[in-house]
């Protein structure tokens, strides 16, 4: 491997065509997704039916529901969980805008904890600090395939009366004390769109094993009705609904990928052990950290520059862009990086202009906007961390195995003890051209 940057034209670590696409598409999906295809009916049929029950079984939960969207399933914790308008739900400052948005969608107003800087997940620390009077629950955020400290949360939550809702859109088969993601809280939300570990295009699942949470929860995701699609159906809304259902094509590639899911989360974990080993002590260079009671998917890797051992004493604008280019090139030696999000929540407009559905609402509601402040500097951790990270997306996941994962690690190394010829305004002009 030559030692110039592949982004000044040097040789990539890894060339475009030896990462393989995901997720894989094998004789199975085929199979299925073709046996779907001929069925006499696109909704609510077998495949759905035959998901739901095998990834209730495959994640140990008592009921599943399949979802258009992982949004939507969020949408439905929320609504199984008994939140109503104006209540007050926690939720981590750095994750996706749904993670947050999903709270407006029933007129309740997210409340931001900040994150721990070593596992990126909301503080527990922070979280009684963040409880109002209207607190009812926490969306704790298994991101990046890590799960945070649900022992301390669980606590707490019993301690102020609070539901306890994953957000385990990431998660897929991470382990926490030996169990799963999507069985730590009262409910759980997964996605299976085009990027996650487990994918079927889009997608998602709600999970619980509460039958009254379940109930809640399945008017929401059918037009408030009460009676399943597939049962004698009354046509009326008995709670107002949304349309949160998938259809049978996509539930029979769910059913095809979740058959494989086993050896995708083997060979991911092995990929992304690789790297947390081989990348050790490099200067600038800060790895994930992995609690020792938990089993990480590495659904994203994340490296973080260490400004400070490489001396870096630029202002924040000038770290993003340093940063920014270190991104371009790890990703020109052929490695799937970019910036994962580069705003915390409280940075967005929608948060910011405290606006969502006209008129102010939902923190119109009177008394609702008591004690939320989103001023961005509240949440330095996020803050900092959505400024330095830089994650590795897709290289590690199945079929790519060990010889893709030594290859993303040499990649990685040439970047990061080359840092010195990180030139960011000739690197913003080769970015520039390229688009
Ligand atoms: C942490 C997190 N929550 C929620 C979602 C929403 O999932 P979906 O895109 O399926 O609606 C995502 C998806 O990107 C996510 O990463």
């Amino acid at each position: 491997m030559g030692k110039e940057l592949a982004i000044y034209g040097g040789a990539p670590a890894l060339r475009t065509e030896e990462v393989k696409n995901w997720p894989p598409i094998d004789a199975i999906d085929e199979k299925l997704v073709m046996e779907a295809l001929h069925q006499t009916n696109q909704s609510r049929g077998p495949q759905n039916l035959a998901f739901e029950k095998e990834f209730a079984a495959w994640n140990g939960n008592q009921y599943a529901l399949f979802t258009n969207s992982g949004t939507a399933a969020l949408h439905m914790c929320l609504v199984g969980c008994g939140i109503g308008a104006g209540d007050h739900v926690l939720v981590t400052a750095y994750t996706w805008s749904s993670s947050a948005t999903c709270i407006l969608h029933h007129d309740a107003i997210p409340i931001f904890v900040d994150i721990d800087p070593e596992t990126f997940l909301m503080d527990p620390d922070k979280i009684e600090a963040a409880i109002t009077p209207r607190t009812k629950a926490v969306i704790v955020v298994q991101l990046h395939g890590l799960c945070d400290d649900m022992d301390k949360i669980n606590a707490i939550a019993k301690k102020h009366n609070l539901a306890v809702i994953e957000d385990a859109c990431q998660a897929h088969g991470a382990l926490y004390k030996g169990k799963k993601a999507g069985t730590l809280g009262h409910c759980a939300a997964f996605s299976l769109n085009q990027n996650k570990c487990l994918c079927a295009g889009e997608g998602g699942v709600f999970v619980t094993d509460d039958p009254k949470i379940y109930e809640n929860a399945s008017k929401l995701w059918s037009f408030g009705e009460t009676a399943r699609p597939e049962q004698s159906r009354d046509y009326h809304a008995y709670a107002l609904g949304w349309m949160y259902r998938n259809n049978e094509i996509t539930a029979a590639f769910a059913r095809a990928q979740l058959s494989k899911y086993d050896y995708y989360f083997k060979t991911c974990c092995a990929n992304g052990n690789y790297l947390a080993e081989n990348l050790k002590g490099i200067k600038g260079l800060l790895l994930p950290y992995v609690p020792e009671d938990c089993v990480h998917n590495w659904y994203n890797f994340n490296l973080r520059i260490d400004f400070n051992a490489i001396g870096f004493n630029g202002g924040e604008q000038d770290k993003i862009r340093f940063r920014d280019a270190v991104a371009a090139a790890v990703a020109a030696e052929g490695i799937r990086a970019a910036v994962w999000q580069r705003f915390i929540l409280p940075e967005m407009t929608v948060f910011q202009a405290k606006n969502a559905y006209g008129h102010g609402y939902p923190w119109s509601i009177p008394g609702a906007d008591e004690g939320v402040d989103y001023t961005p500097s509240r949440f330095p951790c996020a803050l900092e961390y959505s400024h330095k990270h830089i994650s590795v997306v897709q290289t590690l996941r199945a079929p790519n195995g060990l010889d893709i994962a030594e290859k993303a690690a040499e990649g990685i190394q040439k970047v990061f003890t080359n840092l010195d010829k990180i030139d960011v305004e000739r690197i913003e002009t080769i970015c520039k051209a390229k688009k």
